[in-house]
């Protein structure tokens, strides 16, 4: 099983505001879309319904959605009640990766148990007032590669910088 982690934040490390996302940069949702696209996204239940209704589950992915509520239930949708669980059902998983997709509690409780092999981090280079973060990590751990750079332009209010960390 390889587990990924997909995030965009801002200069403040903000992720979100109002159980919102803070900015439209079309560049970042393709890369989002083409980086998932055939593989399993796991998401916090306030992240899933934050997605508008007509857009999920998001298609062309096995959508996994993370609630302590055993009566939750989202349609075509496959429903775990805590993340250890749902990382051990996904343990022999060979053909796809696991993206662990947020939002801030999903991120926080990934990184602290330490099974991310891997993160896509776009950087926006923008305050936003955010109400939600990604939370601080240890740099020291990480191999950092830059893959796509968005200058600001006129889809773009402001530029961003894919990265990608590997495990050391
Ligand atoms: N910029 C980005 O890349 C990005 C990506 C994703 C999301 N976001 C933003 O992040 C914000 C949402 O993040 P958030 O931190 O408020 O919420 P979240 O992480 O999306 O969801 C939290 C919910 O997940 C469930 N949950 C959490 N830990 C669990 C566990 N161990 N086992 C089972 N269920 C668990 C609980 O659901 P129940 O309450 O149902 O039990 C909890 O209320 C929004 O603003 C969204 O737009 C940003």
């Amino acid at each position: 099983m390889k587990t990924s982690l997909i995030v965009a934040m801002d200069i403040d490390r903000g992720i979100g505001k109002n159980n919102d996302l803070m900015w439209h940069l079309p560049s970042d949702m393709r890369f989002f879309k083409e980086t998932t696209s055939g593989h399993v996204v796991v998401m916090g239940r306030k992240n899933y319904e934050s997605i508008p209704e007509k857009y999920r589950p998001l298609p062309n992915r096995e959508n996994v959605v993370l609630t302590r509520n055993q009566s939750y239930v989202a349609d075509d949708c496959t429903i775990f009640h805590s993340l250890e669980e749902c990382l051990n059902y996904y343990e022999s998983e060979e053909e796809r990766t696991i993206f662990i997709i947020g939002g801030g509690e999903i991120y926080r409780q990934a990184l602290e148990m330490d099974v991310i092999d891997e993160m896509y981090i776009s950087h926006v280079n923008h305050s936003y007032g955010a109400d939600t973060f990604f939370p601080e990590f240890d740099l020291k751990k990480w191999t950092v590669e830059s893959i796509l750079e968005q200058p600001k332009d006129d889809r773009h209010k402001a530029s961003f910088s894919v990265m990608r960390y590997s495990k050391k």
